[in-house]
């Protein structure tokens, strides 16, 4: 791999997409291929988020008519107005599965979850009718002001144990919906791997390309390389560096790609959170890869070709049941790529900065 000019996968599987809507959608859309993916899971927090079987059919049409060469699978957003009917209804329509959010942990998650068990009817009946669960596995932190320090906030929750936090979640349900599939989103710390791993395998983790090369330090300080989950440790990135090479299947690409327009990010507001990484996927998971080999966590064996073409789309493929449709395949070039300072489009006013702007990576040829 590592003295590889160039080489040849199939076209990728990203497990885990924000394409918004409206301008922002016809901004980011059309990277989904030269990032060298042609399958994708969409997310649901839209604003208003995708709630309704309807809602979510007209958004793929709003998607496809902007870039018809990608597949988009699609994910309605647990909500309470979700029912198990309403589950019903959307696997007949053909939606893969649904997004939990917590209330208030990122962006638009304001109508996410307060108690998951108020939802367990519609977590039978996706396990009935085999729908997928997508967790975002964190925990609201404790509000600032009720800090003190008094000895029961020994487990007062910060973005830096949000989700170790969230982890007995995870086990209640998979213990209560064995057969439901659940996937640990944007997997993020040792502990949460290891979580997985101790599950069946009905539970899976997808990883993000910058999670593999991110830590604290990068993000503080950095608006285009602060996301939730948060970046954690060195060792919680190299942990997430050897799950992808002994995923044995558990662990797959989900970029969590999050474009944010560049206002949003250099303003004065409140930062928001989210790393814009599509138009480079496949090629930032091999940056990734190539480093870690050089920092010796990883050896030069472990990044094989089938690892190579496991994490990247046939291990996500296959948990999620579905097939690389047209046998499209990707030539990745080493240095030939290079990541743009700043997308933007005519007639389109926003703009976004991605992750590791302005430097060389692969290039990709379909
Ligand atoms: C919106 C967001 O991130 O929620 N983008 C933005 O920053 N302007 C979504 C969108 O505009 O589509
Ligand atoms: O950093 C993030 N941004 N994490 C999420 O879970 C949501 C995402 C977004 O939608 O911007
Ligand atoms: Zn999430
Ligand atoms: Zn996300």
């Amino acid at each position: 791999f590592t003295k590889a000019a160039e080489i040849e996968l199939p076209a990728a599987f990203d497990a885990h997409v924000h394409l918004r809507d409206g301008e922002m959608s016809q901004l980011v859309t059309p990277t989904i291929r030269h990032g060298g993916v042609n399958q994708v899971y969409v997310m649901p927090n839209l604003v208003p988020p995708v709630t309704t079987v309807k809602q979510c059919l007209e958004y793929r049409d709003r998607l496809r008519a902007i870039e018809p060469n990608v597949d988009y699978l699609m994910s309605l957003y647990l909500h309470e107005t979700i029912t198990p009917g309403t589950i019903r209804e959307a696997k007949k329509a053909g939606i893969t599965g649904v997004k939990s959010y917590p209330a208030g942990v990122t962006t638009n998650s304001s109508s996410g979850v307060v108690d998951y068990a108020t939802f367990y009817p519609v977590f039978s009946e996706m396990e009935k009718v085999d729908m997928i669960l997508n967790l975002h596995g964190e925990v609201p932190s404790t509000p600032a002001h009720s800090h003190t320090s008094s000895a029961k906030d020994a487990t007062a929750i910060t973005i830096l144990n949000a989700e170790p936090a969230f982890l007995p979640t995870l086990l209640t349900l998979h213990s209560k919906f064995p057969k439901l599939r659940i996937i640990l989103e944007h997997c993020s710390t040792a502990v949460a791997l290891e979580t997985v791993r101790k599950c069946g395998p009905t539970v899976a983790g997808t990883i993000t390309a910058h999670h593999l090369s991110l830590i604290i330090d990068d993000w503080a300080g950095d608006p285009f390389a602060f996301c939730k989950p948060v970046a954690k440790t060195p060792e919680d990135r190299d942990a997430l560096l050897r799950a992808v090479v002994r995923s044995q299947g558990r662990f797959f690409l989900g970029t969590d790609s999050a474009p944010h327009a560049s206002t949003k990010k250099r303003g004065e507001d409140k930062i928001a959170a989210g790393v814009f990484t599509q138009p480079n996927a496949v090629a930032l998971v091999l940056d990734a890869l190539q480093v870690g080999i050089e920092r010796g966590v990883l050896k030069e064996g472990d990044v094989t070709k089938e690892v190579l073409e496991g994490f990247l789309g046939g291990w996500g493929r296959a948990f999620y049941g579905v097939k690389e449709g047209k046998g499209e395949t990707i030539v990745l070039r080493r240095s030939a790529g290079k990541v743009v300072n700043v997308l933007k489009k005519d007639g389109v006013s926003v703009e976004v900065v991605p992750f590791r702007r302005g430097e060389v990576t692969w290039g990709v040829e379909w």
